[in-house]
C-alpha cells in the first residue's frame, strides 16, 4: 500500500518518517485545493476575504461538522488546538477554590496554559497520576471518581494521548463528569481520522480536535466544538470586528470566533476538500490497515530491543510510545535523525524516556524493520 500512497504525499522520500503525529503530512492533492485558494486570495483579495469569505467558512464547517457529527454552528475553526483551548481557558469563569482535575498525560503547551491560569485565578490544577504500562482502563475513571469533589469545576482530557499514544475512556469520564455537574474539556488534537470521532455521541461540553494531523489537512486547521448552552461565555482572544459587530449574525460565537484581523485562512477553506480524499480513498479502513502495522510494529519492536510500550494494544490506534534509554532526547534525537534519516521524535515523560513511532498509509514493514536495525545499532554505540 504505502507504494501507492507514498508518492501521493511531499515528504521527502530519503526519510524514514515515522512522526506523522507531530505535524501531520499533507496529500498532494489536497495542499493543491490550499493553492487554488490562496490564488483566490491574491487574484481579488477584497472579494475573497469581504466578500465570500463567510460562505467559503460555512461550507468548510458543514463538512467537517458532517464529518464529526455536530451542529453546523457548534463548531469554530482556530490555526491550532492551543489557541482554540487557549480561547476557551481564558473565557471560563474560575476562581480561587475551583478545582481543574485533569492526569499527567496531558500535552505540554496545554498543562503550561493550565499553570498560567491557575497561577492568575488561585484555582487549584491537580493532576492524576495515569501509570503506565496503561493496561485497565477502570483504573484512570476510578481515579477521577475519586478526586471529584464539590470545587471540581472542569475535568480536562486528552481523547489520544501526545507523549504516551493512549486512548483514553473520556465517553465514560464525560458521563461521570456530568452526574457531578463538571465541564469536559477534551483536548481532541490526535483524534479526527485516527480513530472514529462522533461528538453528538460522545456529549462533552467542549471538543477540540486538529485537521492537519491525521485528517492530513494543509497545516494550520484546528477546531473548536462548543455545546450550544455555553457558546454565549466565550471570549474572543483577539477583539475585532465580530465583537459589537454592525451587522451581527445569528451566533455570538461565530462573529466573535471567525474574524480575529488580515489573515490567510486559506487551509481552513480546504476542508471539504480534505474530507473528499478521505473519502475517496476509504481512509477508515486505512486507519485500520495502519493500526495494524502500528500493533506488529510494536510487538516487533518491543522483542526485539527488549524493552515495553506504554499501554496494551486496545489503547492504541496509530501511534505507540516505547521506553527507551536516552540521556538528553531532543540532542539525541536530531543526532538520530542525521545519522539514519528516520524522524522519530524521542521523549522525556516524567522521569522516564520514549520514542514514538507514528504510522501513516505511506509506512511499511520495512520502515519498521530499518528502524529496529537503527536503533539497536544507536544504542550498542552510545
Ligand atoms: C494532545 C495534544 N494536544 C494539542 C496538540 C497540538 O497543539 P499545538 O499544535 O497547538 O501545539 C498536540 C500536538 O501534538 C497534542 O498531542
Amino acid at each position: 500500500m504505502h507504494d501507492i500512497y507514498k508518492p501521493m504525499f511531499s515528504i521527502d522520500p530519503k526519510v524514514t518518517y515515522l512522526n506523522h503525529g507531530s505535524f501531520g503530512a499533507c496529500p498532494k492533492e489536497v495542499f493543491n485545493s490550499l493553492i487554488d485558494f490562496q490564488r483566490k486570495l491574491e487574484f481579488e483579495p477584497v472579494k475573497h476575504l469581504a466578500h465570500d469569505i463567510y460562505q467559503h467558512l460555512k461550507e468548510s464547517r458543514s463538512a467537517l461538522s458532517e464529518y464529526v457529527n455536530c451542529h453546523i454552528d457548534d463548531i469554530a475553526f482556530f490555526p491550532n488546538p492551543s489557541t482554540a483551548l487557549n480561547t476557551l481557558i481564558r473565557s471560563l469563569d474560575i476562581t480561587k477554590g475551583d478545582q481543574i482535575l485533569t492526569t499527567n498525560h496531558e500535552y505540554g503547551a496545554l498543562d503550561r496554559t493550565w499553570r498560567f491560569i491557575s497561577k492568575k485565578r488561585g484555582c487549584e490544577y491537580i493532576k492524576l497520576d495515569v501509570a503506565i504500562p496503561y493496561t485497565d482502563k477502570q483504573l484512570i475513571i476510578d481515579s477521577f471518581k475519586n478526586a471529584i469533589n464539590k470545587n471540581t469545576k472542569v475535568i480536562f482530557l486528552s481523547h489520544i494521548t501526545s507523549a504516551t499514544a493512549l486512548i483514553l475512556p473520556i465517553k465514560e469520564i464525560i458521563e461521570l463528569a456530568k452526574e457531578h455537574n463538571i465541564l469536559t474539556i477534551i483536548d481532541g488534537a490526535h483524534a479526527p481520522a485516527q480513530i472514529d470521532l462522533d461528538i453528538k455521541n460522545l456529549d462533552p461540553d467542549f471538543y477540540c480536535g486538529a485537521c492537519h494531523k491525521w485528517m492530513c489537512s494543509p497545516k494550520g486547521v484546528a477546531f473548536l466544538y462548543v455545546k450550544k448552552q455555553y457558546q454565549d461565555m466565550l471570549e474572543p482572544l483577539v477583539v475585532s470586528w465580530g465583537y459589537e459587530a454592525e451587522y451581527p449574525s445569528d451566533s455570538q460565537f461565530l462573529d466573535y470566533m471567525q474574524w480575529q484581523g488580515t489573515n490567510d485562512i486559506s487551509a481552513y477553506l480546504t476542508i471539504p476538500d480534505t474530507i473528499k480524499f478521505l473519502k475517496k480513498h476509504d481512509w477508515k479502513k486505512k486507519a485500520q490497515h495502519c493500526r495494524a502495522l502500528n500493533l506488529w510494529a510494536k510487538n516487533e519492536i518491543c522483542t526485539a530491543l527488549d524493552t515495553y510500550a506504554t499501554g496494551d494494544d486496545q489503547f492504541l490506534g496509530q501511534m505507540t510510545t516505547i521506553a527507551f534509554k536516552l540521556e538528553e532526547p531532543l540532542k539525541e534525537q536530531i543526532d538520530f535523525y542525521t545519522k539514519y534519516k528516520i524522524q522519530l521524535p524521542f521523549i522525556k515523560w516524567n522521569d522516564k524516556t520514549f520514542f514514538r513511532i507514528s504510522l501513516q498509509v505511506y509506512n511499511s514493514k520495512e520502515d519498521i524493520n530499518y528502524l529496529i536495525k537503527s536503533l539497536l545499532q544507536y544504542r550498542a554505540s552510545k
